[in-house]
């Protein structure tokens, strides 16, 4: 399974980076938003920046929302580096440019993915990425993992390549039932990440393994 960060803060990206277990980036509008980059030529450089620390896989998403714009916009991202994927919304001209999209071998995700159906439409576009977003439906209590189970039944039915990139992933249980039921890709913040290190148990057996070393070494 590929592990993705959902962030445009590069200090979060360079120490997921830095933890050796990182395959890619997702942004948003909002988290670029968050970050306080505004305006086309920030926005630009900041995706540069990002592919700078990354292999691969960096999700750049479009905020036009007719054919012609979000082709026009798309492949302007599309060239800022070999790493980018144009993340497109689930919209009808979204789904007509991801067609498009394909034919010309550039990568995309298809995001805001809250149903089964949606996903079927972006795999038969040739979407390289759908993105369903399993947090926020847990927040309007519909089953978000359920989302992803059904998903991947689909693809596996008729073999689609197109991989299920879980995303509005809030915690490590979220990631790991994604492992489960065969997500090819999880994004999710930094903090979820880093807390799959965690288990009380591993703490408490290092402090003793350390302990018992220094008194058998007599120190
Ligand atoms: O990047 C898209 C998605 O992961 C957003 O997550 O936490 O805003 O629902 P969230």
């Amino acid at each position: 399974m590929k592990f993705f960060i959902d962030t445009a803060n590069l200090d979060q990206i360079k120490e997921a980076q830095d933890l050796g277990v990182l395959d890619g980036v997702t942004t948003n509008p909002s988290l670029m938003a968050k970050e306080g980059i505004t305006g086309d030529a920030n926005v630009t450089a900041h995706y540069k920046a990002i592919c700078d620390i990354v292999d691969d896989n960096v999700s750049a998403e479009v905020i036009a929302t007719t054919f012609d714009e979000i082709i026009k916009e798309g492949e302007a991202l599309a060239a800022l580096n070999p790493k980018i994927v144009v993340k497109v919304p689930m919209i009808k001209d979204g789904v007509k440019a991801i067609k498009y999209f394909t034919s010309k071998g550039i990568k995309t995700n298809c995001t805001l993915i809250f149903s089964p159906g949606q996903a079927l439409l972006a795999a038969k576009a040739g979407a390289t990425y759908v993105s369903p977003f399993l947090g926020r439906l847990d927040d309007i209590s519909t089953d978000g993992l359920q989302l992803i189970e059904d998903i991947r039944l689909i693809f596996d039915n008729y073999g689609y390549p197109t991989q299920i990139l879980a995303a509005s992933i809030r915690g490590p249980l979220h990631i790991v039932a994604c492992a489960k039921l065969g997500a090819d890709v999880i994004t999710a913040p930094l903090s979820a990440i880093t807390a799959l290190l965690k288990h009380p148990l591993t703490d408490s057996g290092l402090a003793t393994f350390l302990a018992d070393h220094k008194k058998a070494a007599g120190l």
